[in-house]
């Protein structure tokens, strides 16, 4: 970090920290009909991740410079709070959007402009910042890059001061030659931003308002100018096109796993898991390979996902099991459950205590009580499951008459025979059992045996029809 000694004119600003985050973009490269800021990164869109950024500042507001798929980006971020969305039309650049925020941003307070496209910058990196631009000074985030080609370049004097930043386009070739680049990130006070990209000119070889031009301004005030350099590059990608989107969300997925490990959990390879969302674990939480964990999702102590399986939005009560393959959405187990191979949960299923849904079975919208099993390719669908049921393979609730949905209730103790139907709305009673086969059509009473069932007959002497021998040879 470098901090030449300060020659600021601007007093301290003691107001709030405004936000502006830049997303007027086009993003052509990422060759998409959705506007580059609402690009998914680990299930959300970059522009999220850029608002998680700026809350964790103390005290932040936001105003986003929305352009290219303005309607879109206002929809999707429609019911969030505390946000503000300005237009920018037409896009003429980075400095020229920042000017359309200025009417909307306190004169005693400190701006910082994030990028919408640079999502895993984090807060800590940016806090030191939003302390130089309190003190009355320009701060701009810069980075040491291998390939600086693209980027606007880093020009200091021989006492190491920020005297400007020159874009890749306007450089000369010693200039090209800096490997410090500009991150495009900046804190300053904010009336003194503001004066200055109200002063900026296009005179230059892409005919914008560089923001990047606010640097000779500043000094032309006597203010100064730090260059904070960044520790670590990754924090600074941005996204152009989709094989950066695709490096980004390794990274964003890398750190995902390293979290979950040093909080106690167990990843068979931390380079194949995805979270896009939320995972809570409890401990000793063993998660095998190619899981993708969406939305809310909460492991409870000691259980165990095998490979391959998909949870959204779920809670897994202590020590279950969720065998390979297996698909889960919407949906509570309790302690104990033995889920999979191939099962598929879905919304509304709520699983008590040790229960068993097996392979090829599906569960919507059901209750099943403690210690029942549905081990084999079954559909349990808008039913109530008493505790100790069996189901057995092959037993579907016909639960849709093609107009609306029916409820099963299946009582505590019932035995269902293979290969059975249950027309719904059909109630079992307690400790029935169901034959195999059977078609349920109306209720079964407790304790009894109900079949469906044509009688079996075999006939003696009865020849099964021949093929007739070829006449030819
Ligand atoms: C900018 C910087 C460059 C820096 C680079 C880092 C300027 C002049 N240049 O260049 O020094 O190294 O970022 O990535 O600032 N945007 C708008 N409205 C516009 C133009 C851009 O909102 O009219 C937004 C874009 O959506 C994007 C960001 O500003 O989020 C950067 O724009 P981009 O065109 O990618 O800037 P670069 O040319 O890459
Ligand atoms: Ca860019």
């Amino acid at each position: 970090m470098n901090r030449p000694s300060s020659s600021s004119e601007v007093p301290s600003p003691s107001g709030p920290l405004q936000v502006v985050v830049l997303a007027a973009g086009k993003g052509t490269r990422m060759r998409s009909r959705l506007p580059k800021v609402l690009q998914p990164l680990a299930g959300r869109p970059l522009l999220a991740h850029v608002l998680d950024t700026a809350h964790a500042l103390h005290d932040a507001r936001c105003v986003v410079v929305v352009g290219h798929g303005a309607q879109q980006v206002r929809e999707a971020f429609a019911g969030v709070d505390d946000l503000e969305l300005c237009e920018q039309q037409p896009q003429l650049g980075t400095g020229h959007a920042v000017l359309q925020a200025s009417p909307r941003l306190a004169d005693d307070g400190v701006v910082l402009v994030l990028y919408g496209d640079v999502p895993l910058v984090r807060a800590q990196t940016l806090q030191p910042l939003v302390d130089i631009a309190r003190g009355g000074a320009l701060a701009v985030l810069t980075v040491r890059l291998g390939q600086p080609d693209g980027y606007g370049r880093i020009v200091r004097d021989e006492q190491g001061r920020v005297q400007r930043i020159v874009e890749h386009r306007d450089a000369s070739p010693a200039e090209r030659a800096l490997r410090e680049v500009n991150s495009g990130i900046l804190a300053a006070p904010a009336a003194a931003l503001k004066r200055w990209v109200g002063l900026l000119r296009d005179d230059n070889a892409q005919r914008e308002y560089y923001l990047t031009d606010v640097v000779q301004l500043a000094q032309a005030d006597g203010v100064a100018v730090h260059g904070v350099v960044a520790d670590d590059a990754d924090e600074l990608l941005g996204v152009n096109d989709r094989l950066q989107l695709a490096h980004l969300e390794r990274v964003v997925q890398r750190r995902h796993a390293g979290k979950l490990m040093r909080d106690g959990v167990t990843l068979l390879d931390p380079e194949r898991i995805d979270v896009r969302g939320e995972l809570r674990c409890g401990q000793d939480v063993r998660i095998d390979v190619g899981c993708v964990f969406e939305g809310r999702v909460e492991l409870d102590d000691g259980v165990q996902v095998g490979a391959h399986c998909v949870l959204r939005d779920c809670r897994i009560g202590p020590d279950s099991r969720i065998e390979p393959f297996s698909h889960i959405d919407g949906a509570v187990c309790g302690q104990g459950a033995r889920i999979g191979p191939y099962a598929r949960l879905r919304p509304g299923t709520e699983l008590g205590r040790d229960v068993h849904v097996g392979n090829f079975t599906e569960v919507k919208n059901s209750r099943i009580g403690d210690a029942s099993k549905a081990n084999h390719l079954s559909y349990v669908g808008d039913a109530t499951v008493g505790a100790r049921v069996n189901i057995g393979a092959g037993t579907i609730t016909c639960n849709y008459d093609g107009a609306a949905k029916h409820r099963t209730v299946i009582e505590d103790d019932v035995f269902i025979g293979s290969d059975t139907q249950l027309v719904a709305p059909v109630r079992v009673g307690q400790g029935a059992t169901l034959g195999a086969g059977t078609t349920l059509t109306r209720d079964a009473p407790a304790g009894q045996l109900t079949l469906s069932r044509a009688r079996q007959l075999s006939i003696a002497n009865w020849d099964r029809p021949q093929k007739k021998p070829s006449t030819k040879d």
